[in-house]
């Protein structure tokens, strides 16, 4: 992997967390400390990841093989990473990302049940080491996010799904905060947002 100067933060949780308000507070906390940031997600983040999201996202093709679904987001990750990613880091910018590497791990892994040594094949064959430097897990009970998540409307092909694949999907984003505590800050997301945000401050200062 190429030397890189800017650093790359992940944002992750389940649905409803409130993860795109706190990212751009991820954001605006950055660049008040004057860096360069550029804010993307995952799947998407290029004209040709985002059109892959778009059918990964669809509920209107029924039911997807779970190898095409992690091949998928894989293949979006792998234009993302060459055409964002890598660049903005070789600039020295600051990359700011709305869910990546875990959420595979989290929704294709525990939620879908496919083997975590397939997905690891695959991260080394798409990321080829890199690890994000800085991963923010927002966490909150199953209840909490599918009553926010209720409250959108319009589902997607994985906010339909039941409370147990939530809860997999939680459980599996702990039990990799407690495997990698140095890269990934675990925060509890069930409190206001000024709560939440000055738990995110003090992570920014202190890891970064
Ligand atoms: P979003 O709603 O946070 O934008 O993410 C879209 C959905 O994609 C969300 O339900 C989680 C899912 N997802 C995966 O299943 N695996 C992945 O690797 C990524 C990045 C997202």
């Amino acid at each position: 992997m190429t030397a890189t100067t800017g650093k790359f933060i992940t944002v992750e949780g389940s649905e409803g967390v409130g993860k795109s308000t706190n990212l751009q507070f991820i954001a605006d906390c950055l660049q008040a400390a004057g860096k360069t940031v550029v804010m993307t997600r995952e799947p998407g983040g290029t004209p040709i990841a985002e059109q892959i999201r778009d059918v990964l996202l669809a509920s209107a093709y029924g039911s997807m093989a779970t190898q095409c679904e992690l091949l998928l987001m894989f293949a979006a990750r792998a234009d993302h990473l060459g055409q964002v990613i890598l660049p903005a880091l070789q600039r020295g910018d600051w990359v700011v990302c709305d869910r990546f590497i875990d959420a595979s791990y989290a929704y294709q892994g525990a939620g879908r049940g496919m083997a975590d040594r397939d997905i690891a094949a695959l991260e080394q064959f798409v990321l080829q080491g890199l690890k994000p430097d800085l991963t923010i897990l927002l966490d909150a009970p199953a209840e909490i996010s599918t009553a926010r998540c209720g409250a959108r409307g319009v589902s997607d092909r994985f906010e339909v799904e039941e409370a147990e694949f939530f809860a997999r999907v939680r459980e599996k984003y702990r039990q990799r905060a407690t495997d990698e505590p140095a890269r990934i800050a675990l925060i509890d997301a069930s409190g206001s947002l000024a709560e939440v945000q000055a738990k995110i401050a003090t992570v920014l200062s202190e890891r970064l």
